[in-house]
């Protein structure tokens, strides 16, 4: 049942030094999970995630056939618990271990319908939420205290009840022709083909994505939109159709970039901007609600467009090119610096990169896949404060040194498609699978 003592009180009567998690456990960690609005008949222990056993998975009856402590099916929630004597503390080597192991988990194939992961010993505490095979954090690494535990919790349960249905995934490089609108246009439409409702943003003053796809700006503007805050940003939002056999068809839908856009980077204008690079973020707020996912294309510079783009997303997706040896620089430049450096203002954990992948690999490029392969050794050894491991060979395991990076291929056809006015991967059935194999390696779960 659930307790009537507050969770503050049960806080308060751990040991500040407490090794044993099973006291976490009974004194925090239930009493956390009824707080949060499970009852005992929604809670497993000892769940099996099909990738390792999660302490906690919780998930609301939803009629009394239907008891997920018996069942154990559709876990919603997973919850892992470690002891005081842990450090969980952000950057400790212990918090990267926990925030693999609640990725591996909620990634685990029993927890397809689980949206959201804790982890916590009763000293920190974090919520991650997995969005296709995104898992991203939505709090920060918070330190709990006896002033802050309610608010906490409040917080949490507030997240938790309104899920936010988009993944806001930012596509940058600030190494400039890197295919970085490109992706953005061929990921929109290969999002879309697997039926997922996607918006594209054009954030960047050149207007590269509106003009490749024959889009005009309409009678309310972008710029319009984030100078007054009272103007509906639906009023801005188009829908990008095509002409098929079968008659035109609503493809994706599109915020277009108007010439008064690039005026936004002069100091005198940028003050008319109520939150500077934090307001796209809230314009695109209401729109979190309605689509799968959201792209947001930004130019090169380390600017106002781009920094709203990182400050707005959930996820840095980074083009690059192993031609490039600056592409490659530039990338562990995004995340080692401007990811967190967004990270610290945002206060929420978030935005965080994922994997890079190479852009416009032509064919016989092995060679060049090599050198661009020593060139990203050098930079994970001379990186002190991020292990980049991960970012840019995400397999690579103790045992098993792959170091396979995702690939886009050189294609004249992708680039030739913008003349028509169409992304290729409408043109052409090739494209079409590069870019979904992109939207499977990275986002969708099938
Ligand atoms: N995989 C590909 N195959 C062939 N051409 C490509 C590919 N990806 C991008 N291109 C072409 O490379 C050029 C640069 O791409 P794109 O404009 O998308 O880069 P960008 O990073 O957005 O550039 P900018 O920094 O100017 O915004 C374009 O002409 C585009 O059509
Ligand atoms: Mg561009």
């Amino acid at each position: 049942m659930t307790s009537a003592i507050p969770l503050r009180e049960k806080l308060e009567r751990i040991s500040p030094t407490e090794g044993k998690e099973q006291v976490i456990v009974q004194h925090f960690a239930i009493p956390l999970l009824h707080e949060l609005g499970f009852g005992d008949l929604e809670i497993r222990p000892e769940f099996e995630t099909g990738c390792g056993e999660v302490d906690f998975a919780a998930r609301k009856n939803t009629q009394h056939t239907d008891i997920f402590f018996n069942s154990r099916k559709n876990p919603y929630l997973l919850l892992e618990v470690k002891s005081r004597t842990v450090n969980l503390s952000e950057g400790s080597a212990a918090c990267r271990d926990a925030v693999d192991q609640i990725k591996r988990y909620l990634l685990g194939e029993h927890c397809k319908s689980a949206r959201w992961g804790i982890i916590t010993n009763a000293n920190y505490i974090q919520l991650w939420r997995r969005h296709g095979k995104v898992v991203h954090p939505v709090t920060a690494n918070l330190a709990i205290n006896l002033d802050n535990i309610e608010n906490i919790v409040h917080d949490l349960r507030n997240k938790i009840e309104n899920y936010e249905r988009a993944l806001t995934i930012c596509v940058y490089n600030n190494k400039g022709g890197v295919g970085k609108t490109t992706t953005v246009i061929n990921l929109a439409g290969a999002l879309a083909s697997k039926r997922k409702k996607v918006l594209a943003v054009d954030f960047d003053s050149q207007g590269d994505l509106t003009r490749s796809l024959g889009a005009t700006p309409g009678k309310v503007t972008l710029t319009q939109c984030l100078k007054d805050p009272r103007i509906d940003v639906h009023t801005i939002v188009q829908t990008y159709r095509l002409k098929t056999p079968k008659g035109i068809v609503s493809v994706f839908n599109l915020i277009p970039r108007d010439s008064e856009l690039e005026k936004l980077t002069d100091s005198e204008n940028a003050a008319y901007i109520q939150k500077g690079t934090k307001r796209l973020r809230d314009l695109l707020a209401p729109l979190r609600r309605e689509y799968d996912y959201i792209l947001i294309d930004c130019p090169t510079q380390w600017l106002y467009f781009s920094q709203s783009g990182l400050f707005a997303a959930d996820v840095v997706l980074i083009p690059t090119r192993p031609d490039d040896l600056s592409s490659l620089n530039n990338a562990v430049r995004v995340i080692t610096k401007f990811v967190p450096e967004t990270a610290k203002s945002r206060h929420d954990g978030g935005p965080i990169a994922l994997p890079i992948f190479f852009n416009g690999v032509s064919s016989g490029s092995q060679h060049t896949i090599q050198l661009a392969n020593e060139e990203i050794r050098k930079f994970i050894n001379q990186e002190e404060n991020v292990c980049l491991v991960s970012y840019f060979w995400p397999r690579f395991k103790k045992g098993n040194e792959d170091k396979s990076i995702f690939k886009i291929p050189d294609y004249t056809v992708i680039s030739s498609a913008t003349f028509a006015r169409i992304p290729a991967v409408f043109k052409y059935k090739k494209v079409l699978e590069y870019y979904q194999s992109l939207a499977g390696e990275y986002f969708i779960d099938e």
